[in-house]
């Protein structure tokens, strides 16, 4: 059994000794070197290049390094009859948790105000509101945002949810569809965006759903987002111009439209918006290939595959 790596941004290298250690009897192949795309029987894959899937005739698995696979997805020579398998560990729900808390409670203890006044020297007293006062909208009630949502309650934020389908989930109020999007919105003091990029996701992050988020004026608060998930959710024309008219107070970034972030944007220079280069959450070499190698293994033995894509509904 062949497996290639296909993983631009990458040391493939380096991950395919990992591999090859992890899948003894099994050959492990890089771009670089020689190999039959015939006799591919697993791609290992991420930012998949447009010929990524050329003559792979033998495909068995696909397996997406990304927990997202929006680039998967929308892959115009993606080989539909062949399972896609995306990474999802203890490890990455962790970090991401640990993300998303680390904002809220930034956002929570009014951060970039202070960090704003820090700059300017400035002494300013103003009390921040506890968490039991503040409620967290999660958009995206999967693997991560249901342990982020766990997460928040155990600190004291009231914490609301916002999915495709309806849900219960004990403590939080949940609302599904686009048709409770807006009251979910406006219940929402800071609004987390833990969405799989889909055509019914893309640009949701937009100015015109930043202006329903719940604002009271009080004790220095106003509408903030945390995004994660994907940079096609946002708006960033609208997220400068929210942060710079007062719509949002601040924002949390995770992710861009476009990566890197190009050094014109003028996200950078907000003092409102915290950025981060795309690091929320993500497998390492140790992960990555404990996981798959599993899956391979599982794979070979007949057993369920967890985790495996739903193409036609694009996560
Ligand atoms: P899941 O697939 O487990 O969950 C997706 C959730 O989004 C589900 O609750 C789903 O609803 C909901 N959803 C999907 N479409 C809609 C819609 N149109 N309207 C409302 N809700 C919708 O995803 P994960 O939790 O594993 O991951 C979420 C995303 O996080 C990934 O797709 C990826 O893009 C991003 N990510 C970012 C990382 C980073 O480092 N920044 C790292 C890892 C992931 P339902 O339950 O009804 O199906
Ligand atoms: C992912 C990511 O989708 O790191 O796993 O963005």
């Amino acid at each position: 059994m062949t497996l290639l790596l296909h993983l631009a941004d990458f040391n493939e290298r380096r991950w395919a000794d990992r591999f090859a250690e992890a899948l003894p009897g099994h050959r492990v192949v890089t771009r670089e070197d020689q190999y039959a795309p015939e006799e591919i029987d697993y791609i290992f894959i991420w930012k998949p290049k447009p010929e990524a899937f050329d003559g792979l005739t033998g495909l068995k698995l696909i397996l997406s390094l990304g927990a997202g696979v929006d680039a998967l997805v929308r892959h115009p020579r993606l080989p539909r009859n062949v399972p896609v398998v995306r990474f999802m560990d203890d490890e990455l729900v962790r970090q991401m948790s640990d993300y998303v808390v680390a904002q809220v409670t930034m956002h929570q203890r009014l951060g970039t105000r202070f960090r704003r006044d820090q700059q300017a020297k400035r002494w300013s007293q103003l009390y921040p509101r506890p968490s039991i006062y503040a409620t967290v909208g999660v958009m995206g009630l999967g693997q991560l945002g249901t342990d982020a949502i766990r997460c928040l309650k155990a600190l004291g934020y009231q914490v609301r949810g916002w999915s495709r389908s309806p849900k219960n989930i004990d403590g939080v109020e949940v609302f599904s569809g686009a048709e409770q999007f807006d009251a979910f919105l406006a219940g929402a003091d800071i609004l987390v965006n833990l969405l799989p990029l889909t055509p019914e996701t893309q640009g949701i992050l937009n100015y015109d759903t930043f202006s329903k988020l719940k604002r009271d004026g009080l004790d220095g608060w106003g509408p903030v987002i945390v995004n994660a998930a994907r940079g096609g959710h946002q708006r960033e024309a609208d997220i400068v111009k929210a942060l710079t008219d007062g719509t949002l107070k601040a924002a949390s970034l995770d992710v861009f439209e476009v990566e890197p972030l190009p050094q014109d944007s003028p996200l950078w220079a907000l003092d409102n918006a915290y950025l981060t280069p795309h690091i929320a959450g993500a497998s390492t070499e140790r992960t990555g290939v404990q996981y798959f190698a599993e899956v391979i293994r599982d794979f070979e033995a007949g057993k369920p595959i967890e985790n495996i894509v739903d193409l036609d509904r694009g996560y």
